[in-house]
């Protein structure tokens, strides 16, 4: 994908797509690169279900469906149209007071805010990519950078490129002090080392880094950040001069996992002291409905901030895309029936406990290895064994795995055809690549999807890794 929108003169496709279409060097470079959902949009439109059975079974996406039919019954019995909130510009694209209020106090008493929250310090968006593409436009310019720790949501990609063309500099971690495996990527020392070094390379190639984004709990790989290592970002930033935007969209789909029961619970930035560590106007919450209220299409989310410059100029472009005040107040409500989310929350994480057990012993039934995970609705899935030959597949040293090596190229193709089988079964996954990982071999499932719906994709998933096995015979 190219990153650039500078350096497009002689990239074909680009110049084509221009003159055929008539389009800016922007727009050419969107449609040739970076338009992930249109080519999609086929196989989203036909989700399997039981009366569905050609449909395709969608474990790619990051979708908690458990709680659907809940959250579709608590909005119906809101909707109440209240012509003076809901069919006139109302209070504007900043969002409506009574959801701005609802989220200062979610964030105040559920995030355990230090600082107190007010409705001014919050602006609604149309979901969190919203949030962050206006974010990104608002602190960076063009050609500007943002660092993000690897391996990263690959939506992160789409919101700071594919508008702003800001660039994302993946902070790496491979032959870092300290580091030996992805427990690792969570430790504070191993995470100091890796900025430093990372920002340093960016500056280097003449990058100016503005902001770091994280994601708390961490997406692909479905755990918590502690303490210690989010007050090492915050310090980070403080001393480069930069933002700290930290999207918590999955802090309510935690959920305890046997397996470890030492992890990480969540810790909201808001809640650590970090006075003289880094400027409050420089720290910035995301927030969202999309996955702790089961509700990606509602598109509704936040940004939590104490920077009136930003608040003003997301302002300024939020007119193009604001959701509708009706729908804002069916969130607020959400949020300020406590009874309601409190049974809500804890039906929801019984649900993900019982999902991720039906996952996780069908893996271990079939020997598929996976990250254990106690946050999020995915788990990172370790396939690196199928793209070797079956020669190599039983040393442990993967480094023949990693993005750098000479081979690289080939285990790419191997991922990606691991992903076409699973397509042309009927089941939609995620490989490890688009999130930006340094070894291939990895791939993103989720597990919050129906019961039934589960079973037949992970079926259609066995079925499809037997027939890798069988290609695999021609590996070398
Ligand atoms: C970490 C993270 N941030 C942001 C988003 C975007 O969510 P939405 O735009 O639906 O609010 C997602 C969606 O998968 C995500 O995983």
């Amino acid at each position: 994908m190219t990153s650039d929108t500078n350096s497009v003169e002689n990239d074909e496709h680009v110049q084509s797509t221009l003159s055929k279409y008539h389009l800016s060097i922007r727009g050419a470079c969107n449609f040739a690169y970076r338009d992930v959902w249109g080519p999609r949009e086929k196989s989203m439109g036909d989700p399997w279900s039981p009366s569905n059975p050609n449909g395709t079974v969608i474990l790619r996406l990051a979708e908690n469906s458990l709680m659907h039919e809940e959250v579709g019954e608590f909005i119906r019995e809101q909707m109440n149209v209240l012509p003076v909130d809901h069919l006139t510009y109302s209070t504007g694209p900043r969002g409506s007071r009574r959801l701005r209020s609802a989220a200062a106090a979610l964030l105040n008493e559920q995030f355990h805010s230090r600082t107190r929250i007010t409705y001014d310090n919050i602006i609604v968006t149309p979901g969190l990519a919203s949030a962050i593409d206006g974010i990104t436009f608002a602190i960076c310019n063009e050609g500007d950078g943002i660092l993000i720790p690897q391996p990263l949501y690959n939506g992160f990609n789409v919101d700071i490129q594919n508008r702003s063309n800001v660039r994302v500099v993946g902070v790496k971690y491979e032959g870092i002090e300290g580091f030996g495996g992805l427990d690792d990527l969570f430790r504070p020392e191993v995470n100091r080392l890796a900025l430093e070094a990372t920002i340093h390379h960016a500056r280097e190639e003449g990058i100016n880094v503005r902001a770091l984004l994280v994601s708390n709990p961490h997406n692909p790989l479905g755990r918590c950040y502690p303490p210690e290592t989010l007050r090492e970002f915050a310090s980070f930033c403080g001393r480069n001069d930069l933002h700290l935007i930290s999207d918590e969209i999955y802090a309510f789909s935690v959920f305890p996992n046997p397996q470890i029961p030492m992890a990480t619970k969540f810790t909201s930035i808001l809640s650590l002291d970090l006075v003289g560590v880094i400027y409050p106007s420089r720290m910035h919450v995301l927030y969202g409905a999309s996955k702790d209220f089961c509700a990606n299409g509602l598109r509704m989310g936040f940004v939590c901030t104490k920077n009136e410059g930003i608040m003003g100029a997301m302002s300024s472009i939020g007119i193009f895309s604001w959701s509708p005040h009706i729908l804002q107040d069916a969130w607020a409500a959400m949020m300020e029936n406590k009874l309601w989310l409190d049974r809500f929350m804890a039906q929801k994480r019984n649900l993900m406990v019982e999902r991720y057990k039906t996952t996780t012993s069908f893996f271990a039934k079939h020997g598929i290895p996976f990250y254990e995970m106690n946050a999020g609705l995915f788990i990172w899935v370790d396939l690196r064994h199928l793209l070797v030959a079956k020669s190599a597949a039983q040393q442990s040293d993967h480094s023949a795995l990693r993005v750098t090596s000479p081979n690289g190229p080939v285990f790419l193709r191997r991922e990606l055809r691991i992903a076409e089988i699973c397509m042309k079964n009927g089941v939609m996954i995620a490989p490890g690549h688009v999130y930006v990982p340094e070894e291939y071999g990895w791939f993103r499932i989720t597990f919050t999807v129906g019961k039934e719906a589960l079973q037949e994709g992970l079926e259609r998933f066995m079925a499809s890794i037997k027939q890798v096995e069988a290609e695999r015979q021609s590996w070398k």
